[in-house]
């Protein structure tokens, strides 16, 4: 990473400065008394005034402007993060044993430029080169530090600042402040704390690598979010695909998720995902299937919205839906129940998305309500029909956000015919204002099939 520092390290007990921050001051020998400066537009010739970064300011004379960002090299997750890292950045990666998160971290850590630092402490030196061998990568600019004590890392850290972190995982650091186990949240915790101070101290973005356990043998991620920048989490969809997703980012947006495949040759980019979720069928959808164009942080997924209803014993139906938030689809089904007459209170509803993709885009609800609908009335939906829109209380459809990108971008991936509030209508289409409408439409097979 390229370093304009245009700060210094001062020591707050003799005032000797250096460039990078140092436990203990080389002049006066002092520990923890370096404090980061800034340096002042230097006017020329004279020496630079120093002016602490802690001491208070007026409000009205802060500069807002955000700290510049430097790109990972890896673009699926510089979409993540927002731009890329900033000076000093922490971010926390989470994810299952086995999902890829090492494979990703070596992949970024070669990529970054300058000279970085892998810190593993759960595999050797050697288990990390060949690795690294077999993904290809470039190693020159890497350093590997197999290391599970936490102090000795800050002062390794310390003593040789390099120019980004990686850590892996923070669950084998153990700090003798919080006894001699690994993994517990107390060692999570100080861990967290202590390594973000130092990248914010040292100006060094860091990464650290964070098991997401279901037995909850070992503290998970959610004890240290609070202390980081970003939080990213690292799903598996379906098959070899991995999904990037923020959580909390100060660096930018958490709308955007970063698609990767895993392949012999590690993890690789999906730049162009428009119709990776869509399976596409020789004979048509089956009944219950139906698509929705959905908007994810800056592009368009066709995802596949799927039904199944089943009438419920007792009478009452229930929602089981985790990649839709079931209190929408209960909305949606009383919505068609009310306005558009097809009972559903009476039926269990389960609601799946294919690939495995969470859909929070409101656009996707018509999409949902069809599949709904085409569920309950055991009736298939038209092979190239993409629907696109919101539903309210009262029935109606409403339009949603960049619809004719929506439009031109479910074109591209085969879906010819649209059906929303408004569309485009240089294409083919069917405009709907209410579900009712929708319902019937279909119900009477009007919408054109290949
Ligand atoms: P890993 O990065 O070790 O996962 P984590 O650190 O999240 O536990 O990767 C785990 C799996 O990925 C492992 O089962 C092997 C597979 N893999 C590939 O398929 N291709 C590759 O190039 C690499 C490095 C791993
Ligand atoms: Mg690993």
């Amino acid at each position: 990473m390229a370093k304009e520092r245009r700060s210094a390290f001062v020591c707050s007990s003799c005032g000797h400065d250096e460039a990078k921050w140092l436990g203990r001051c080389p002049s006066c020998g002092e520990w923890n008394t370096f404090k980061e400066v800034r340096l002042a537009p230097s006017s020329s010739g004279s020496r630079p005034s120093l002016r602490t970064e802690k001491t208070r300011q007026k409000l009205s004379e802060v500069d807002p402007s955000p700290p510049q960002k430097h790109p990972t090299g890896i673009e699926e997750l510089d979409r993540v993060l927002g731009g890329g890292l900033s000076p000093g950045a922490a971010v926390l990666l989470g994810g299952e044993p086995g999902i890829g998160k090492s494979t990703l971290m070596l992949q970024v850590a070669a990529a970054l430029p300058g000279q970085g630092l892998y810190v593993s402490g759960e595999e050797s030196p050697g288990q990390v080169k060949n690795r690294a061998d077999r993904l290809k990568l470039p190693q020159e600019n890497l350093d590997i530090l197999c290391e599970t004590d936490l102090d000795s890392l800050l002062a390794s850290l310390e003593t040789n600042a390099p120019d980004y972190v990686v850590v892996d995982s923070i669950q084998t650091l153990v700090s003798r402040e919080a006894g001699a186990v690994p993994g517990t949240p107390n060692q999570l915790k100080i861990a967290g704390h202590r390594l973000t101070s130092w990248a914010k101290e040292a100006l060094v973005p860091i990464f650290l690598i964070a098991h997401v356990t279901k037995e909850g043998t070992i503290a998970g991620p959610k004890v240290i979010e609070h202390l980081v920048d970003t939080v990213l989490y690292f799903d598996h969809s379906a098959g070899d695909l991995r999904i990037l997703r923020a959580s909390k980012n100060r660096m930018g947006s958490v709308d955007e998720v970063g698609l990767f495949r895993m392949s012999a040759n590690g993890l690789l980019p999906i730049p162009d995902p428009a119709g990776l979720f869509l399976e596409h069928r020789k004979e048509g959808p089956p009944a219950g299937s139906a698509v929705a164009a959905i908007y994810e942080g800056s592009r368009i997924l066709m995802v596949e919205i799927q039904a199944l209803t089943v009438p419920a014993k007792g009478g009452f139906g229930r929602v089981y839906s985790d990649r839709i938030d079931a209190s929408r689809v209960s909305r949606i089904a009383a919505v068609l129940e009310r306005h558009a007459g097809l009972r559903l209170s009476d039926q269990d509803i389960y609601v799946n998305v294919a690939g495995g993709l969470r859909v929070s885009d409101t656009g996707a609800e018509l999409a949902l309500a069809l599949a709904l609908f085409s569920a309950r009335a055991e009736k298939p939906l038209p092979g190239e029909l993409v629907a696109i829109g919101e539903i309210s209380l009262a029935g109606e459809v409403r339009q949603v956000p960049h619809l004719r990108r929506r439009i031109k971008t479910a074109a591209d991936t085969g879906l010819s015919h649209w059906m929303a509030a408004t569309g485009d209508e240089k294409t083919e289409g069917t405009n709907v204002e209410r579900l009712r409408d929708a319902v019937a439409h279909l119900a009477a097979e009007s919408v054109h099939t290949a």
